[in-house]
């Protein structure tokens, strides 16, 4: 079965699917974007992703494409017409086609593109622990918009798939750990504290983040929001990542030092499977 995408207004097979040369989001990486987790065909935590998306286009003053409830008829749409029970589904904004000039004018009529593709996410038993690298953070300063513009993370990335690493942990001029390069990055010290980066422009805020924030905090786990760096991270008792593709991952190895004794690490583990119980819990119909 062919793969459906939504693009602007119409749902046609992904292989057929185009846009035009003169979007300013190929031309200059001018759009906003959301990937966000299915878990038994339902969108986890979607009004939040929407909140996030409305945030992004708000600070690069590009309109919503429709409104919020004409969105989720699309997103339920794509979803049907893919088939997806578990997996992810991409959406992407941008600011409209126009002759190729820097300056654009206030009026444009932004683009919508959506897929959406089958995955399995390993089970909160199987998730073995990855390897992360550190490399120097390159990016803008509004790492809080989340924008398609992503040069510097594809090449933190490469770098580490290169390496023979699942993320690559991207590192301000400080010496801290700002965020993975598509991922939010946390760690367990010893005395069994959660730390993550607080959400400035200096990070994504990550819905995955907040979410696993409001499951730590049921728990009655304490969370301290403050930049880590990645020595801490290593002599520390668990590091983890969390995104809408990885869920929760635990790390084993960050460069070539082990987290603790390598393994995935507990509080990692159980916030993993909390996850999938509230998300399955909280889904929107
Ligand atoms: N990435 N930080 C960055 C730089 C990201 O790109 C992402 C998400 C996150 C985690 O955000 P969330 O929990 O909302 O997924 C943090 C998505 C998955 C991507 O680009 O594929």
């Amino acid at each position: 079965m062919s793969r459906i995408a939504y693009v602007n207004g119409r749902y046609i097979p992904q292989h057929q699917a185009g846009v035009s040369i003169d979007d300013r989001g190929y031309q200059f990486g001018d759009g906003v974007y959301e990937v966000v987790t299915i878990i038994n065909g339902r969108m986890a935590d979607e009004d939040w992703h929407l909140d996030r998306l409305e945030f992004s286009l708000g600070e690069l003053v590009i309109p919503m494409p429709m409104s919020r409830a004409a969105l989720k008829i699309v997103i339920r749409n794509i979803i049907r017409m893919n088939g997806i029970s578990t997996g992810l589904i991409y959406f992407q904004v941008t600011r409209g086609v126009m002759r190729r000039d820097h300056a654009f004018p206030a009026l444009m009529k932004p683009q919508l593109v959506m897929t959406a593709k089958t995955m399995k996410f390993p089970g909160p038993d199987s998730a073995r622990p990855v390897k992360v690298i550190t490399v120097p953070d390159q990016r803008w300063r509004r790492r809080d918009i989340k924008t398609t513009q992503l040069l510097p993370n594809c090449l933190a990335k490469t770098k580490a798939v290169e390496a023979g690493a699942y993320e690559a942990w991207m590192v301000d001029d400080d010496g801290y750990v700002t965020e993975g390069s598509s991922s939010n990055a946390w760690i367990v010290t010893k005395e069994g504290e959660l730390i993550t980066r607080p959400t400035t422009y200096d990070i994504l805020s990550g819905i995955t983040r907040k979410t696993v924030m409001a499951i730590a905090a049921e728990r009655n786990l304490k969370i301290v929001e403050r930049a880590f760096t990645p020595e801490e991270a290593i002599a520390g008792a668990e590091a983890f990542m969390t995104s809408a593709s990885s869920i929760v991952t635990p790390i084993g190895l960050i460069n070539d030092s082990p987290v603790a004794d390598g393994e995935a690490g507990p509080v990692a583990m159980a916030l993993r499977h909390a996850y999938f119980d509230h998300v399955g819990k909280n889904a929107a119909e």
